[in-house]
């Protein structure tokens, strides 16, 4: 008979997604959390055949020599960054991912950080909170208004396009830019206009970021794209923190070259650039785009069905995209 096949989990799962390999795989899930070393993930999926990964383990080439046994790595996050698609490719191993489930979320999160950004409300809620609240004023902690102002959108993918439909209450004007044009009908029902990057920085009053971290996309907002936008703008990053160059970003913001960033992501994730943390025009979150108990069950679950999938010899649900394996 054969032995039921090894699968490895990098960190605990939320929810009860973990009985669903019960009489059908055998786990071995690692307690401990947070950011891993190449060496610690070897660790963790040496011997198995399949993997539940999270966005912080580096699944690079040398994790993968090190680990032939492996079948399937299951990232259980949408990107897809951590994972090296060429290498995985090259020695035929399922990478799978989790679109669609947390798309809603993540567009939440970024009109979180849209209003908090523009209305001041974490460094409000501080100044409350340390007593500097002395009386109404009128010229107490402005913020700025969103009717009639743009909102540029990069990347008009999912999130892009999810986040896209929640501004028309808030009276915004859309623009977007990708690599690819969307479909004529696509544009005019979300009511969205096409611009070149640099056009899309010089207009808008807001700038979302919603790209694929690729290594054309690293430091896409480079510290000359960041001097295209407007002294009154606001940027607001929930993709991935090497997007922007965070260095160049904390001067903008100390210099009043930029108005305020809501952050999301980082570039050196979990560590902040030098200043950023004292900076009261940005407000900073620790990467919690899906960060909802629905969503991130929901996650786990596609994951270790994808996983099982693999495993047990069928095709998973959601395999790495093409366009995305082409990127690397
Ligand atoms: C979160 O950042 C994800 O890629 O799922």
């Amino acid at each position: 008979m054969n032995a039921l096949p090894l699968v490895a989990v990098t960190s605990p799962l939320p929810g009860s997604p973990l009985a669903m390999f019960e009489g059908r795989a055998r786990v071995r899930v690692f307690r401990a959390t947070g950011q891993r070393s190449e060496s610690q993930v070897i660790r963790c999926l040496r011997g198995a055949q399949g993997a539940l990964t999270l966005l912080t383990d580096p699944v690079s080439e040398r994790v993968i020599a090190a680990c032939p046994s492996l079948k399937v790595i299951s990232n259980v996050a949408v990107g897809l960054d951590n994972v090296d698609l060429a290498a995985c490719a090259r020695r035929g191993i399922v990478v799978t991912h989790t679109p669609d489930v947390l798309t809603e979320s993540c567009a939440d999160l970024t009109w979180a950080l849209l209003l908090g950004a523009a209305r001041r409300v974490v460094e409000s809620d501080r100044f409350v909170r340390e007593g500097k609240f002395k009386g109404w004023r009128l010229d107490l902690l402005l913020g700025t208004d969103f009717r009639g102002k743009t909102l540029g959108i990069v990347g008009m993918g999912r999130i892009g396009r999810a986040v896209a439909r929640r501004a028309a209450p808030f009276g915004l004007r859309l623009v977007y830019t990708q690599r690819t044009r969307l479909p004529e009908s696509v544009e005019s029902a979300l009511d969205a206009r096409f611009l070149a990057l640099d056009d899309l920085l010089r207009a808008s009053d807001i700038v979302t970021l919603h790209c694929p971290l690729a290594p054309a996309t690293r430091h896409l907002l480079n510290r000359e794209r960041l001097r295209m936008l407007k002294p009154s703008a606001i940027l607001i990053n929930t993709a991935r923190g090497p997007l922007v160059d965070e260095e160049a970003l904390v001067e903008a913001l100390a210099s009043g070259a930029l108005f305020a960033a809501g952050l999301d992501v980082f570039e050196w994730e979990p560590k902040l650039a030098p200043g950023l943390k004292d900076l009261p025009n940005a407000l900073l979150l620790p990467h919690l785009g899906s960060a909802s108990h629905e969503t991130r069950e929901e996650m786990a679950r596609m994951a270790v069905a994808d996983c099982l999938a693999v495993v047990e010899g069928r095709a998973p649900e959601h395999p790495v995209p093409s366009e995305v394996k082409s990127e690397k």
